[in-house]
């Protein structure tokens, strides 16, 4: 996928051990469709030189306001011209105290006072000096100024050190400043996900679960995060990492995941239930592990039946927005239209399991009071955010 197609972004290096990462965001921006220009302060290229970073983003490298490469020699101006971003990655305490002040005396900071575009930096650096009130202060001045920043993260640092400080990932990075140009039509609402299998006990060792890798449920809680939302991921067991900026609670059981929904419904605005909830559970799971041995056979298994959480909540006096979801494998529609009556829920997404399961793209329809829309098949994420899309329509049209 590429999200950042058609941007250009102006990646500036300031000094920090971090610009070693730095080689390699370049590498994830390009690979995200961006095209990137490097500028580096004289600090940083004592910790990688401007050969690497020319070599990696097949531009030339700027390095000093002094530099008579550009014919008018406006460097200072011209290199951020076109620009969507300036990315200060990573960005020292040193290049924060000067944008907190408005200081340019470096091709970078210059650069950043006379930009016409948005700017975002990533933090790099010691945790005493992170923690510090001075760069406390200059940090809320940058965003007072309307200055993105992203992270730090915390853990281990080049010091031998532990704390907050670390400059983050660049493959976090990148998807930030996805985030950064999605549109914010979700922004101030919160949106509750479940997504992945629910796994059913029948003895310590053993249970019951439902083939669901969580792909489709995670993707869209990204989307929503993508579009302003505070999201909270209710997830069954999966393999998966929870997307960047994300809560995620972690349930097993049909009943956990429940009581993890009940607790964070009051608060929420839509609420998405992706997740593929086991139709039964063990009416008495053993305490023990069931033996085979001693010639009782095969144990006989008593179901009961989970309780239906989208309809719970779909039921409740101060409903959220309800999507729920249909993996059928055969009738899609008949089955889609009488779940969507019987759950009593606006809006219901089916799709064919066996298209669906574990597979990384997929297609979607979605069935409202408006009728039958299709989203054509896609990767899940960029299917994920056209079903967001589609909610804050329906949203939109109904005055919400
Ligand atoms: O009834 P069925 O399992 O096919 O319905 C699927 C939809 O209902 C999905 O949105 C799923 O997350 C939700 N569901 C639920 N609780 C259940 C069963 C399904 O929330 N016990």
């Amino acid at each position: 996928m590429q999200e950042l197609a058609g941007k250009h972004i102006v990646l500036g290096l300031s000094g920090g051990i971090a610009c070693y990462k730095s080689a390699e965001l370049t590498r994830r921006l390009q690979d995200a469709g961006a095209s990137v220009q490097v500028v580096m302060s004289e600090a940083a290229t004592h910790f990688i030189t401007p050969v690497t970073m020319q070599a990696l983003s097949g531009k030339p490298v700027y390095t000093s306001q002094w530099d008579a490469r550009m014919d008018n020699n406006m460097a200072h101006i011209d290199l951020t011209r076109g620009a969507a971003a300036i990315l200060i990655a990573p960005a020292s305490a040193d290049l924060i105290a000067k944008l907190a002040h408005g200081q340019c005396d470096d091709l970078l900071t210059t650069l950043c006072l006379a930009r016409d575009c948005a700017l975002v930096v990533a933090p790099a650096m010691n945790r005493q000096m992170w923690a510090h009130p001075a760069t406390q202060r200059n940090i809320a001045q940058l965003r007072a100024d309307g200055i993105h920043v992203l992270g730090p993260a915390a853990g281990d640092q080049a010091c031998g050190e532990v704390g907050l400080g670390r400059m983050l990932e660049p493959h976090d990075l990148v998807e930030s400043m996805i985030d950064f140009f999605q549109p914010k039509p979700l922004r101030g609402q919160q949106v509750l996900v479940t997504a992945g299998p629910t796994f059913e006990a029948i003895d310590p060792v053993r249970g019951i679960t439902n083939l669901s890798s969580g792909k489709m449920g995670y993707a869209i809680a990204r989307a929503a995060r993508e579009a302003g939302a505070e999201v909270i991921l209710v997830s069954g067991p999966t393999a998966l990492a929870a997307p960047m900026g994300v809560t995620r609670i972690d349930v097993r059981s049909a009943r956990d995941m429940q009581a993890a929904v009940m607790a964070q419904v009051p608060t929420a605005q839509i609420f998405i239930a992706v997740a593929a909830v086991a139709d039964w559970r063990i009416a008495n799971p053993s305490t023990s592990k069931l033996k085979k041995e001693g010639g009782g056979g095969a144990p006989a298994l008593e179901f009961v039946q989970n309780p239906d959480i989208l309809a719970t909540v779909a039921a409740l006096p101060n409903r959220p927005y309800c999507v729920g979801f249909a993996a059928e494998t055969d009738n899609l529609d008949a089955n889609a239209q009488s779940k969507r009556q019987r759950k009593n829920v606006p809006l219901l997404v089916g799709n064919i399991a066996q298209d669906a399961l574990g597979a990384d793209d997929n297609a979607l329809i979605l069935y409202d009071d408006a009728g039958v829309t299709t989203l054509e098949r896609a990767d899940k994420q960029t299917l994920a955010r056209q079903l967001i899309a589609a909610i804050v329509v329906r949203l939109q049209g109904a005055g919400q």
